[in-house]
Order: structure tokens, then C-alpha cells, then sequence
């Protein structure tokens, strides 16, 4: 049958490509759930304007209960004929209520703000569900700091060797922003749950004495939006969870480019799991960091995605236009991507083996400990400039005769600069380099330890 919700003032119905085009039901069922509590919500509202008898709104109640159990059996399904999943929905309550109770729902609310609260309601779980994943994900790198809390590494800028740092310094470098993404999602939430668009109508509002504000509540909202035509044409807390989604596959990306790097024969500083990495067809002895490149590569859909939604919204009038169809399919994909992807990426962070001895043998290398040496000769009392200029003329020896700073000897550093007492080879280890930097925030143990401390208490739930 035609289930079209405008056929009034129409003759015909529509041509088969406008239907082909004009059909979402493919990828807006996964709103059917959030549809039929909507029109649980609604319903009330409709019985507490008198627009419904207690008769109606049990009958009313009864009949969305038993769509639901038949969307979710998937006894009842979109037919070819619905344009989208709230009017398939609005058929199926007709079928099963008939016209004259089915058709009394529909009162006072349109697809228009329907569409914009039911979707931000399918977000703001997905949201939360997501963000979960990034706690295990956080978990999974405070562990392996834990782990290997008094670990070196090279430090790098540049991707030189450019000081030693704790290995558990580094990874937990990769779990703030992970933690800042977690604040963005809660702050995100807390802006969407402001302003449910339901009763917002097509856009002027609703003249039936509904109250939007009990809708709200009744779908988790802590209010209702103050603007109707904003409520059923603004898509920017869509974009804006585009956004956190993207920076989370930026953030994830960034380790997964050193997880290749340090897989690689090159540097040899980790083993993946057999579980988390796969082999070749071809080459026997490989063993990829899939997982790690699907993170790198999926990256680039979510920035598509977020890209693709803020496209569609530049310079769309108010209120509501037909391109805001467009709206789902980026934002639907990029919770796909993120609820598939965080898991993997979770369990191959969590059974990394990491190679601490060859880290910490190449942690001093590439004279990076020649900071030190300065620092060292700033606290006999030698100006920066000086000893930074001191410190450089070190490097230079020991780059022409292909040695590293600790071989130097006592004579040498007396010929670079009387400065250069014997004392300064206390600071030429990695352990007294790390040790020394224990401001605030730096890579000595006992505040590596602090932060990972700092870490797990904010990504604790
Ligand atoms: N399916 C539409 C959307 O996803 C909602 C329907 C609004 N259609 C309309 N002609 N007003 O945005």
C-alpha cells in the first residue's frame, strides 16, 4: 500500500525514481527503536491535552508496545513503498490500530522534529557507548605504563633521537588526549541533552497545547529546545560529535603510526600479538600490523565524514530542507567505524610486547644526552649560551671520531672547555638524565608515576 504521509492534495502518486531516490529506510532503521519512544512520549502529551480519551492512549500504548516487539523480532519491516522509517512506523501503528486511532498520532509533531530528536537520541547512546571503548583503550595504555614504569626510551623530535624519556612517559603521552576526547564527549552530551527539538513540529511550534518540556524529560533530556525552527534545522551538535569522532581516530592514528614504525626491523622496539596481527599469502615470514593500518587508514573516513556533514549544512537556509536527509548516513558510519575499530586497537595495545632493553640501549644514542651535559654546566654557574655552544663542541668531537659523549675522556673534555670537570659524567646515563627532569609533568619515574595516576582517575567512569 501507500504509506505516504502527504497524499492529500496530490492525484497521483510518486514516480518510481523519485521514490528510488527519496527512500532512507536502508540506513534509518537503526532509528525505529528511538522512533516508537518518541511517539510513547508523545502520546502522553496528545492524552494530557485532551486530545486523547484514557481508552485511546491505553489502546495507543499497547499498539507501539507490540510494533516494537515487532520491529525488534523484525516481524514488521520497511516495505518498498515507505519513504522513511517514521512513516513506515506510522503504517505499521495504522495496521495495527487502524486509521481512526493510528491517524490521531501523528497530531501536533512532524518528521521534521522527530528526525532531529530521534537521532540525536541514537548519538548520545552511541556516544556513551563509545565512550567505554575509549576508557578501555586508556586502561589498556596506563597498564603498559605500569607495566614498564621505569623503561627508557629515545625521545624524539622530528623523529631524531633528541633526549631519553621513560617509555611510560610516551605511551601515556598517547593516553591524554584519548582523555581529553572522553571530556569532549561529556561535554558534548550535556549540550545535546539541553535542547530536545521534539514539539518543535515542521518548525512554528505546535498550537495544541503540548508540552515539550515532559517530552523531553521522558527521553532523557534535561530540557526542550527554546527554538523551534532552530530545533528542527540546526545539525551542529551532529557536526560537532563528527568532530570529537574524528579527533578520536586522529588521536588513535597517531599511535598507530608508531606502533608501525616501532613493529618495523629498523627499530624492533615491540612484538605484536599473534591474535592482533596477520601474515602474508605470499611472504611466510610476515607479520603485519594490520590493526594499526586499518586505525592510520581509517582516520581519513572519519575527517570524510565530519568533511562530507559540514558541506551539507554550509549555507543551508532555515528551517528545515530536504539535504538534512544527508545528515545520517556520515555521522552512522563514523559510530560504525569507532565501535569496530577501538576494540581491536584496544586489545593489541593491551598484549604489545615491548622491547625494553634494545629501547634502553638505544635511548642515550645519537647524543642525546647533550641537553644534559648543557643543564649540567648551567648549574656550575656557565651561561646557557655558553654552555649550550660547550656542549655542541662535545657533540662535534665525538661526531668525528664516531664515538658517543660518555667516551670521551677526561683530557678531552678538559681540551673542549676547563668547565668540564670529570663531575659532568654524572650526568651522561639515561637514568640520571630521566631522574634530573622531575618538574612537573616530566619524565622522571616519581612524576610519570603521579600522572598515571592522574590518567586512570580521569578516565574512570
Ligand atoms: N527522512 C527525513 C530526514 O531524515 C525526515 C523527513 C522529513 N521530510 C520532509 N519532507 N519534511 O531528514
Amino acid at each position: 500500500g501507500d504509506s505516504r504521509l502527504w497524499g492529500g492534495r496530490f492525484a497521483g502518486g510518486p514516480s518510481p525514481e523519485l521514490t528510488e531516490l527519496s527512500r532512507s529506510t536502508h540506513f534509518d532503521w537503526r532509528l525505529a527503536p528511538y522512533d516508537l519512544q518518541g511517539s510513547r512520549a508523545h502520546a502522553q502529551v496528545l492524552h494530557t491535552a485532551g486530545l486523547l480519551t484514557d481508552d485511546d492512549l491505553v489502546a495507543m500504548l499497547a499498539g507501539i508496545d507490540a510494533l516494537d516487539a515487532d520491529v525488534a523480532s523484525g516481524a514488521f519491516t520497511a516495505q518498498p513503498g515507505d519513504e522513511d522509517v517514521h512513516s513506515a512506523l506510522e503504517r505499521g501503528l495504522m495496521e495495527r490500530l487502524g486509521p481512526d486511532l493510528g491517524g490521531r498520532l501523528r497530531a501536533g509533531r512532524s518528521r521534521n522534529d522527530q528526525v532531529a530528536t530521534l537521532f540525536t537520541m541514537y548519538l548520545r547512546e552511541h556516544a556513551a557507548r563509545i565512550g567505554e571503548l575509549l576508557r578501555a583503550l586508556v586502561g589498556a595504555l596506563a597498564d603498559q605504563a605500569e607495566r614498564h614504569l621505569g623503561a627508557p626510551m629515545p625521545g624524539r623530535t622530528h623523529l631524531q633521537h633528541a633526549q631519553p624519556v621513560l617509555l611510560s612517559h610516551h605511551l601515556l603521552a598517547h593516553a591524554w588526549p584519548l582523555v581529553r576526547d572522553l571530556d569532549r564527549l561529556a561535554d558534548w552530551d550535556a549540550r545535546v541533552a539541553g535542547g530536545s527539538p521534539y514539539g518543535s513540529g515542521a518548525l512554528a511550534g505546535s498550537s495544541l497545547g503540548l508540552d515539550p518540556e515532559k517530552v523531553a524529560a521522558s527521553l532523557g533530556f534535561t530540557g526542550s529546545t527554546p527554538n523551534s525552527i532552530d530545533g528542527t534545522a540546526s545539525r551542529d551538535v551532529v557536526a560537532e560529535l563528527a568532530f570529537v569522532l574524528a579527533q578520536v581516530g586522529v588521536d588513535v592514528s597517531r599511535l598507530a603510526e608508531e606502533i608501525i614504525l616501532w613493529n618495523t626491523k629498523e627499530f624492533d622496539f615491540v612484538t605484536l600479538d599473534d591474535g592482533y596481527s596477520t601474515g602474508s599469502s605470499i611472504m611466510p615470514q610476515k607479520k603485519n600490523p594490520d590493526i594499526a593500518e586499518l586505525a592510520r587508514g581509517k582516520a581519513g573516513r572519519l575527517i570524510g565524514n565530519l568533511s562530507g556533514l559540514l558541506a551539507t549544512l554550509k549555507a543551508l537556509p532555515l528551517a528545515y530542507n530536504r539535504d538534512l536527509q544527508e545528515d545520517k548516513e556520515p555521522v552512522f558510519d563514523s559510530v560504525d567505524t569507532l565501535e569496530v575499530l577501538l576494540p581491536a586497537f584496544t586489545g593489541m595495545v593491551r598484549t604489545l610486547t615491548f622491547h625494553t632493553e634494545r629501547m634502553a640501549a638505544l635511548a642515550p644514542q645519537g647524543f642525546a644526552l647533550a641537553t644534559d651535559v648543557a643543564e649540567w654546566l648551567v648549574r656550575q654557574g656557565v651561561p646557557f649560551r655558553v654552555a649550550h655552544e660547550v656542549s655542541g663542541a662535545c657533540v662535534q668531537v665525538c661526531e668525528q671520531r664516531g664515538i658517543e659523549l660518555w667516551d670521551l675522556s677526561d683530557d678531552d673534555f678538559a681540551a673542549i672547555s676547563p668547565h668540564l670537570t670529570p663531575d659532568v659524567r654524572s650526568v651522561l646515563s639515561v637514568e640520571g638524565s630521566i631522574a634530573s627532569r622531575d618538574g612537573r609533568g616530566g619524565t622522571a619515574q616519581v612524576r610519570v608515576a603521579e600522572q598515571l595516576a592522574e590518567v586512570r582517575a580521569r578516565a574512570a567512569s
